[in-house]
């Protein structure tokens, strides 16, 4: 393992965990990652050695969400891009997917966790959707899934809003499975899925499939729709303000968008 990757990527027990390793930038996702990470993932389908993936951060940060300067330089363009092959990888898995999330997790740090089947969190998560605030929209099929897993009230809350969603709140809207001290959330997700990778695969897998396939469709057209409108406002004025105020450490003025 190349311990200074940007996604780190270890097989043990039929676990594959990967770690997203980019602390300076707080873990925000290039298209360079989310090529790594659809890589690993595509590899994992058919991989014997492996029976479970994991996806986790540090202590402190899971994600900071797409890379804003890489939004503002190459923003993503089409369902080849490397976002999307990241996207289909993780709503298509067929084995058991297990997230660890402590500190913040930022747009498509949250919303790759609604296609996760267990996710653990340290009591200093904090969830958000900020996409509104960006001038741009929900991704990720967030627009479909988020409304079904919270109730529309509290998903236009999290999508309109963009505010922070709290560990215990989190809990309680069923985003994630249990709240644990940050220091333990790795080493449970661990635990979790070494015990599933002991289970027979194939009744992982169907049941699994029996639980989320009928959907799958759906969500993939979801994220195909989402994704259109979504490269589109990446290029209007709203997001572009919204990245240099980002990057310039101001607050963003939209009274012109
Ligand atoms: N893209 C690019 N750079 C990012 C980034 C992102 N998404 N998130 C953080 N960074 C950079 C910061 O610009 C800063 O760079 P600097 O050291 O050159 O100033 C560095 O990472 C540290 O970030 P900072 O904001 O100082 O850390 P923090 O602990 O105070 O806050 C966050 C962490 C995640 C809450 C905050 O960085 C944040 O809100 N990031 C943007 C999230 C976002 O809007 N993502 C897009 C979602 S679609």
């Amino acid at each position: 393992m190349n311990a200074n990757a940007e996604i780190l990527q270890h097989t043990e027990d039929g676990v594959l965990t990967l770690t997203l390793n980019r602390p300076q930038r707080k873990n925000a996702l290039t298209s360079a990652m989310y090529a790594t990470l659809a890589d690993a993932l595509e590899r994992a389908v058919d991989a014997a050695a492996v029976r479970v993936a994991v996806i986790q951060g540090q202590e402190g940060m899971f994600s900071a969400g797409n890379d804003i300067e890489e939004f503002l330089q190459a923003p993503p363009a089409g369902t080849d891009s490397p976002v999307f092959r990241f996207l289909r990888a993780i709503a298509t898995f067929p084995k058991p997917l297990v997230a660890a999330v402590c500190g913040p997790a930022v747009g498509i740090g949250t919303t790759l966790l609604f296609h996760c089947d267990l996710v653990y969190a340290g009591d200093n998560a904090a969830f958000s959707m900020p996409f509104v605030n960006l001038g741009l929209c929900a991704e990720g099929a967030s627009s479909l899934l988020a409304p079904q897993m919270f109730g529309y009230h509290r998903a236009a809350e999290a999508l309109l809003l963009g505010e922070p969603i709290y560990a215990e709140t989190a809990l309680e809207l069923g985003l994630v499975n249990r709240v644990l001290p940050p220091r333990e959330v790795n080493a449970h997700a661990q635990q979790v899925a070494r015990k599933l990778a002991a289970k027979p695969l194939t009744s992982l897998v169907e049941t699994k499939r029996l639980m989320k396939g009928a959907q799958q469709p759906a969500v993939l057209q979801r994220m195909a729709e989402e994704g259109a409108v979504f490269a589109r406002m990446l290029r209007e004025p709203a997001a572009k303000e919204a990245f240099a105020a980002f990057l310039e450490k101001r607050t963003p003025d939209f009274s012109r968008c």
